[in-house]
């Protein structure tokens, strides 16, 4: 298995689209299910084009040959007063879990938000989803709280850990 990481470009709306479906049918664990987003391919190519265009923001690929097997999203700020600050998002079709993909996007990600200045780096996660935390944890995420009845998911409830990591000393100077 060789896999491969870059960032996504809009010619890669339509695999993306059908790759979201497929992982959200494989996991309760994302902000969508089965159906995916509901975004026309024309439409997830102009999202696709803001994040390889823009200064704050990134969506990165991980790839088996051409196959998207993977991806994640680090989603930025304009706005001076939240600048600092980045949400993370990742996935990996099931039959790549366990492999390191999300340890390669994960370092992708941070690396990314680092160069590009951010401090601190945030995300929320099912409490329940234990690969998830082992995953976050491994790289220095801590839980500051817990946001109960997050997710309404087939009538039951679930709640988040809210989780950050510091990228660089912050400073109230
Ligand atoms: C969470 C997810 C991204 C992890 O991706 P992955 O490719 O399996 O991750 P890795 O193979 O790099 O493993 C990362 C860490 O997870 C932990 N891990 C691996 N297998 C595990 C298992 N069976 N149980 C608990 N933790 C496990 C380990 O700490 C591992 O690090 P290590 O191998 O250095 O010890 C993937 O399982 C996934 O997409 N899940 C569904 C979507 C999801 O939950 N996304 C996160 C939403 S917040």
């Amino acid at each position: 298995m060789n896999i491969c990481y870059r960032p996504a470009a809009p010619s890669d709306a339509a695999q993306l689209l059908e790759y979201l479906k497929q992982i959200g049918g494989e996991t309760d664990n994302l902000t969508f299910g089965a159906n995916g987003i509901p975004y026309t391919v024309e439409q997830e190519a102009e999202v696709l084009k803001r994040f390889a265009e823009s200064h704050h923001s990134r969506l990165f690929l991980a790839l088996d040959g051409d196959r998207i097997v993977g991806n994640a999203c680090v989603d930025g700020f304009g706005n001076p007063r939240f600048r600092h600050r980045c949400n993370l998002a990742i996935s990996v079709l099931r039959d790549y879990w366990g492999r390191g993909i999300g340890t390669g996007l994960m370092e992708r990600m941070l690396d990314f938000a680092r160069q590009i200045g951010v401090e601190l780096a945030s995300l929320e996660v099912r409490s329940d989803n234990e690969r998830a935390k082992a995953l976050y944890r491994k790289f220095g995420f801590q839980s500051f709280g817990t946001f109960p009845r997050y997710f309404k998911i087939n009538g039951r409830y679930f709640d988040v850990d809210c989780m950050t990591l510091e990228l660089t000393e912050g400073s109230n100077k």
